[in-house]
């Protein structure tokens, strides 16, 4: 076993992959359903099946497709998540805006009927964390791509989160007329899908936007260039979508409410001037290397 991790490790390491031994690793435990310590402590062996699944997740890897790609799957907050090509690819970093959501509530005293909107939700991770962690909460997200709305909903299920069949059903009802716990999904531009709600409908909005600078898209590393443009693209500074969406998150967000944006830590102090004309109280949040990643605000009233 130790010597076929290791023969991946160099195979990788040849076509000039950063992480190798990681990356064969994460390729092992798929492979044999197991955790990482188990691939150096137990004495199992690829079968043919496994062996040729190797030599295909190794090719799409040489290619540049992204690992989480060619697997299906990642992780994030602890919890797993179907990504399939098309959808953007959640990164650790954004764990920091979960984490700032959580201990927001923690600290202040919001009731179980706290409506909270994760806009540009993707595979749903942000939207599907909070619900695990805040299951008492109403959970609403949407995005401008079917097969994202389509794959959220398919790792609500995964994740035993409760949500609607955008489409089919286009809404969370009980036959009472009532939304119960889980998680609603739409499909549409920004706050459109949201346009019925009445105003002042979201105590807490979310969202990690497209914050990539247009003209920096091309020096992107080859994998992520493998992400949809959609998902990357913030426009010519990269602010595009803050400003809409700061705009329009006074109508819907109630009295109180408050804003959790992710952020590139080179477009941080901008997003705050954004903020800044009819928010209060904005601070900004720094990852685990110390970037500023997370900026949260009040709304003014
Ligand atoms: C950076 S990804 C974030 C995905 C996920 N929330 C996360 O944190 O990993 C940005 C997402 O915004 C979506 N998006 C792009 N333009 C949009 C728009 N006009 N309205 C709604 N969603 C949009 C993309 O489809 C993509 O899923």
């Amino acid at each position: 076993m130790i010597t076929e991790l290791k023969d991946a490790e160099k195979h990788l390491k040849v076509k000039g992959l950063p992480n190798p031994r990681t990356e064969a690793e994460y390729i092992f435990c798929h492979l044999l359903n197991c955790e990482r310590i188990d691939l150096y402590t137990e004495d199992a062996e690829l079968n043919q099946f496994q062996r040729q699944g190797l030599n295909k997740l190794i090719s799409q890897r040489v290619k540049g497709e992204p690992l989480q790609y060619a697997l299906g799957q990642t992780c994030f907050y602890g919890f797993e998540f179907k990504v399939q090509k098309g959808v953007f690819i959640p990164r650790p970093e954004t764990e920091i805006l979960v984490d700032a959501v959580l201990n927001k509530l923690r600290t202040t005293n919001h009731e179980p009927r706290t409506n909270i909107l994760d806009l540009c939700t993707g595979c749903g991770n942000i939207a599907i964390s909070l619900t695990k962690m805040l299951p008492h909460y109403k959970m609403f997200a949407s995005d401008i791509s079917e097969k994202a709305i389509h794959t959220a909903c398919e790792n609500a299920r995964l994740n035993n989160v409760s949500c609607n069949i955008p489409n089919e059903d286009s809404c969370l009802r009980t036959s009472s007329g009532s939304r119960p716990f889980g998680i609603e999904f739409r499909c549409g531009n920004l706050f459109k899908p949201w346009e019925e709600e009445s105003e002042s409908f979201f105590d807490i909005i979310t969202c990690n936007p497209p914050y990539i600078k247009t003209k920096e898209l091309k020096d992107l590393p080859k994998d992520v260039k493998n992400e949809p443009k959609r998902a990357l693209d913030g426009g010519k500074d990269g602010l595009k979508f803050y400003e809409t969406i700061c705009k329009e998150a006074l109508f819907y967000l109630k009295e109180k409410g408050c804003i959790f944006f992710e952020v590139g830590p080179d477009i941080a102090n901008a997003v705050r001037q954004i903020l800044s004309k009819d928010f209060y109280d904005v601070k900004i949040i720094k990852d685990y290397n110390g970037l500023d990643r997370v900026v949260v605000a009040w709304i003014k009233y």
